[in-house]
């Protein structure tokens, strides 16, 4: 038994010296070490680690210190006002959900959103209606918006309080987010938007534009996925004074109130590094990833998804793609899990893996050695020896629902093996991670659908919660 188990695992892992295309965007430090001022604050991280001290400011009542930041990231992003936030952005989306929703209210949610807002809807009492996403038939995996899905939906509930969006999503595709702020504000819904992966966007042409410039209400973003800031990092964006009442109430209620500085001085290094050189580094990335992207497509069974795919398949949609993330399709639904274990094992840590793609977040910190580390084991995979993934899980399906999701915590519940959940009332989410978008919300029906993908998750080794030693917990 190991004396100090995680501390142990930690400095097994370190001493991998992977190829880091996983979050977080500083990539083991080397994000820091780039700047006299990052390299300052990484050589005095653990004397950092104080909370209000006479001198500093009160992240919860700014005044001094943390109010110039937070003022220098709004005029960055172009907010009406912006905020740190250190507990992520789970964080910020139950700050914004809750600040701009009440108890009872019916809203408009894109299906594939992160756990942390269905977590918000459970907690707020709210009536979720949700939007479907396009799937992409050519590479397996949700790949924007449904917009005629969307325009319907929204017809059909002009009573909704507002929209919730993801963008980009995980593979790092974005939907046309001027056109669904443009309905939304036609119909006088609250637009929040969760740009977690999108922290960068806008600071150059070549990336997609930003969520905040194309005016939604509310934005969260997670500094630590893409730009040089310490895991557990976010920023959140108003645009609508509509919005500010409650908003400091709610992220000081979601933040633990003794807050380090070194995340405070990480969210405020990395806006001032994306400030600073975020064009040139983030367009030097991608340069980069753009070579790449042409070695990789030239090898057999591999393909890097660009915005050229999503055209030729999705035409008559606006949407764009983050040029500084690889999604890998594993071409002849060769396994893209056991892909992503092969890699690991070579040293190089992707990001996530479905079923036939795999996810890699790039910043500005990878290096030309990083790339040749994944192209040569890409070369070098004997892809022909893993199995073959024909497995039509449906990724796209909403099932029928009976209750609203928080009105399952006043009734009875049991636990049932999967196999005999089908036609019960799940009490639970149950959730892939990543990328930690539910397959059935609690008061949603279990089908056969639903039953396939559970059954998929847990023959594939994919960490799935929600489902314990084969169990569900259903409504009695
Ligand atoms: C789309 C999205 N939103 C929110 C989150 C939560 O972010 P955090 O881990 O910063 O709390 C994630 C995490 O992966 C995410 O992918």
């Amino acid at each position: 038994m190991a004396k100090v188990p995680i501390l142990e695992a930690l400095l097994n892992y370190i001493n991998q010296n992977n190829a880091p295309f996983s979050m977080p965007g500083h990539k083991g430090g080397r994000g820091f070490l780039t700047t006299e001022e990052g390299r300052a604050f990484y050589n005095n991280i653990i004397s950092g680690d104080i909370t209000e001290v006479e001198g500093l400011d009160n992240l919860h009542k700014p005044e001094g210190i943390i109010k110039e930041a937070e003022e220098l990231l709004s005029s960055f992003y172009g907010s009406k006002k912006s905020y740190f936030l250190v507990n992520g952005s789970t964080s910020g989306n139950l700050s914004m959900i809750f600040s701009a929703f009440n108890e009872g209210d019916k809203i408009i949610v894109e299906r594939n959103c992160h756990r942390s807002i269905f977590n918000a809807i459970i907690m707020r009492k709210l009536r979720p209606i949700y939007i479907k996403n396009i799937v992409s038939k050519k590479y397996n995996a949700p790949f924007s918006l449904n917009m005629e899905h969307f325009i319907g939906t929204i017809n059909e509930n002009c009573d909704a309080k507002g929209i919730v969006i993801t963008y980009p999503n995980y593979y790092g595709i974005c939907c046309d987010l001027g056109a669904v702020v443009k309905e939304a504000k036609a119909r006088n819904m609250t637009i929040l938007v969760d740009s977690a992966h999108g922290a960068h966007f806008g600071i150059s042409d070549m990336l997609p534009q930003n969520a905040v410039q194309l005016g939604a209400d509310m934005v969260v973003m997670s500094a630590h996925k893409t730009l040089p800031s310490l895991t557990q990092t976010a920023y959140f964006h108003v645009n609508n004074d509509k919005n500010l009442k409650n908003i400091n109430f709610y992220i000081s209620a979601f933040m633990s109130t003794s807050p380090s500085y070194i995340f405070l001085a990480a969210l405020d290094y990395a806006r001032y590094f994306l400030e600073a050189h975020g064009k040139n580094e983030f367009e030097k990335v991608i340069v980069l990833a753009d070579k790449y992207r042409e070695l990789i497509n030239g090898l057999e069974n591999f393909h890097v998804i660009c915005k050229q795919d999503l055209i030729e398949e999705f035409g008559e949609y606006n949407i764009d793609i983050d040029r500084s993330r690889f999604v890998i399709n594993i071409c002849e639904n060769y396994n893209a899990n056991e892909v992503l274990i092969y890699l690991k094992d070579k040293g190089v840590q992707a990001e996530m893996s479905d079923q036939h793609n795999i996810v890699f977040i790039l910043s500005p910190f990878n290096t030309e050695e990083d790339l040749n580390k994944l192209y040569e084991a890409l070369k070098e995979c004997p892809l022909k020896s893993f199995s073959k993934e024909y497995s039509e899980v449906d990724i796209n399906h909403i099932p029928e629902d009976s209750l609203i999701p928080c009105e399952v915590f006043d009734r009875e519940r049991e636990y049932v093996t999967i196999d005999s959940a089908v036609g019960k009332i799940s009490a639970v989410s149950v959730v892939p991670y990543p990328p930690g978008v539910p397959i059935i919300m609690p008061g949603e029906k279990v089908d056969n659908e639903v039953l396939n993908v559970i059954q998929y998750c847990m023959a594939n080794r994919i960490s799935i919660m929600g489902i314990e030693d084969g169990m569900l917990q259903i409504v009695k």
